[in-house]
């Protein structure tokens, strides 16, 4: 097995759900963060894939959002195929995004998941005890990270994701309309 990580293509993007399909269920559309992400497009260069062969055997993107008003990265979902788990390659995954992104000069990242796993990488549910995700999530499960120190210090209120663009939200402006 030669696994590889690379820059997620859009000719990976069929074999990246299936994987998600695989690993996580459909209850993976039901999660607070998935409110973060729907409609919007993964932090520039920050969608990884690991390959063995031609197969994606595992996944990571990283999100714009703002934390209390702080720039910051979501992370999520991150899974590697069941198949290929216990192997390595989500902390690949995970080291080669956090390296990218901090590369790129981001300064925090935050997720949901779970603290026996993410500690390895450094992620501590301190740096979010003052933040909140949309929805019901479970303060021990929802973690962040520093990449540039200080950058989550102070981070105080909701979590939100960048507005979408206005052609995305055309039944919503028709309502408005219709309403006015
Ligand atoms: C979590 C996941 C991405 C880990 O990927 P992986 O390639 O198997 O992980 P690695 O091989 O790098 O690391 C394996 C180690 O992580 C541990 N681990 C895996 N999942 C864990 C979890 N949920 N909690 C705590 N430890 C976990 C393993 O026990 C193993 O420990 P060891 O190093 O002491 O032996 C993968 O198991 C997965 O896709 N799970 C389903 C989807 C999921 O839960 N995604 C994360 C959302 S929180």
């Amino acid at each position: 097995m030669t696994i590889t990580i690379d820059t997620e293509r859009p000719a990976d993007i069929g074999g990246r759900e299936a994987l998600l399909d695989r690993a996580m269920g459909e209850e993976r559309f039901l999660k607070p963060s998935q409110r973060l992400r729907d409609g919007r497009d993964a932090a520039q260069g920050l969608s990884l894939v690991a390959r063995d062969g031609g197969a994606v055997v595992g996944t990571v993107r990283l999100w714009p959002v703002e934390a209390g008003g702080r720039p910051a990265l979501l992370l999520g979902p991150l899974a590697v195929d069941p198949a290929h788990q216990g192997a390595g390659i989500g902390s690949k995954l995970m080291r080669r995004a956090l390296n990218r992104a901090t590369a790129f000069g981001h300064g925090a990242v935050i997720l949901v998941g779970d603290a026996a796993y993410y500690a390895r990488f450094g992620f501590d549910a301190a740096l979010t005890r003052d933040l909140a995700m949309p929805g019901d999530v479970d303060s021990r499960r929802f973690l962040g990270l520093e990449l540039r120190k200080g950058a989550l210090a102070g981070a105080t209120g909701a979590v939100t994701a960048p507005q979408l663009p206005a052609a995305a939200v055309p039944a919503l402006v028709w309502s408005d309309r219709a309403a006015a």
